[in-house]
């Protein structure tokens, strides 16, 4: 039975005593940042997603932030990013100084459209930088966004889509048609290291600047260095040498994190498949219930989505219930629901750049008037299931 005291979130991490037997070894050694643990991280990581590098971050936004300066954004420049995400997508491409646009998504996929792709770089031709979002955790179209972008450096955000693969089969972080993929290991992300983040990337020269980036834009590396005349002592390259190269950031993860990184990666398939049993089990419950439906329903990309969220699309009027009271009303039985996402131009900050534009939005506007997200997490018993989709039914029933 499903404790009906205990809070059900809409996302929440699993931490077991693995997790914590590798962090405690961590803290009982030598390095508890700037150790070897990272490298393990990063190796393991680029390994599953099946990428060639991988830089571990202190969290989404900045690895978001070091892929916009590695890709060279700047303030001659634009990048273009999903109306439908997290305000840190849109971010990035401000804090390099650069205009930040937001795009329409496709109402199947709730991404990025590559129409919208086409008409941004259409009508403005320094579009530098694209940021799909793979909202939820189903991958964005990134094939076709290439195709309409051609010029531009692809910067996927897959915060939401480690475990995921796109519709032809690649693991979301293999940068099949992309530059660089940035992941958030938040703890209601498909796996967690409390903050973190991470960048994978198949370009050498985008990994080493990101290496740089990371740690405040500093050089150990002999080859590498600009300038080794000044670091040479009796015929040889000091040890203590190193240069700054760059203004960079400390935008580091720890041992202690990448260690609970690593252990958690261990159990990544096995979060993501009990993921897709939870989507498969409310999916058919809310099939035939009236005022509420599923958003993202292609078959076969619901097949490979990471499901980091549940998206239920609630006709409020037919229920006679403001969203706000949808809330109330399965929050007295302990269920926690959430609104992903306001979209970013009606943030007042980006509204005071942008203007007040949503009626350009139509897509956008029309998946947030419905939007409600439902728990979904990897350690979510049977019971829980049946708890919120008992809830639900009956939140229809009264209608
Ligand atoms: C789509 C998306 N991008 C970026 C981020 C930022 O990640 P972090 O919280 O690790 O900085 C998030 C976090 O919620 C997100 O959902």
């Amino acid at each position: 039975m499903s404790d009906k005291s205990q809070f059900l979130s809409y996302g929440r991490h699993f931490v077991d005593a693995d997790d914590r037997k590798a962090v405690d070894t961590v803290l009982r050694g030598d390095w508890l940042t700037q150790g070897d643990t990272i490298a393990r991280f990063e190796a393991t990581l680029a390994e599953a997603v099946g990428a060639k590098y991988a830089v571990a971050v202190s969290n989404g936004t900045a690895g978001l932030h070091l892929a916009c300066l590695a890709a060279g954004l700047d303030k001659n420049d634009r990048s273009l990013t999903s109306a439908l995400t997290f305000v840190a997508s849109a971010n990035a491409g401000l804090y390099c100084a650069a205009q930040s646009d937001v795009g329409d998504i496709d109402p199947q996929t709730l991404c990025l459209s590559a129409d919208a792709v086409k008409s941004a770089v259409a009508k403005h031709a320094n579009t530098k930088v694209i940021i799909p979002v793979h909202f939820a955790g189903l991958s964005a179209d990134v094939k076709a966004i290439r195709a309409a972008a051609p010029d531009a450096l692809i910067v996927e955000d897959a915060c939401h889509a480690l475990g995921g693969q796109d519709a032809d089969g690649n693991n979301v972080g293999s940068c099949a048609y992309s530059d660089m993929v940035v992941f958030s290991f938040h703890p209601v992300k498909p796996i967690t290291t409390a903050e973190g983040g991470a960048i994978t990337t198949n370009d050498k020269g985008l990994y080493q600047k990101l290496m740089k980036l990371r740690s405040h834009g500093i050089e150990r590396d002999v080859p590498q260095l600009m300038e080794p005349d000044q670091g040479m002592d009796g015929g040889e390259c000091a040890p203590w040498y190193y240069e700054q190269q760059m203004l960079g950031f400390n935008y580091r993860l720890t041992d202690i994190q990448a260690a609970l990184g690593l252990s958690q990666l261990s159990k990544l398939d096995r979060f993501t498949q009990r993921r897709r049993e939870i989507v498969k089990r409310y999916d058919q419950a809310f099939a035939d219930v009236n005022y509420i439906k599923t958003a993202q329903n292609l078959p076969h990309q619901r097949s490979s989505s990471a499901h980091h969220l549940y998206l239920g699309l609630f006709d409020y009027m037919a229920l006679g219930l403001t969203r706000t009271q949808v809330m109330q009303r399965l929050r007295k039985r302990n269920i926690g629901t959430q609104v992903h996402y306001i979209p970013v131009y009606r943030q007042p900050y980006h509204k005071q750049r942008l203007g007040d534009v949503a009626d350009q939005f139509p897509n956008t506007e029309e998946y947030y008037a419905q939007a409600l997200s439902l728990p979904i997490f990897p350690n979510m018993s049977d019971d829980d299931v049946e708890r919120v989709i008992t809830a639900v039914k009956e939140l229809v029933r009264q209608a």
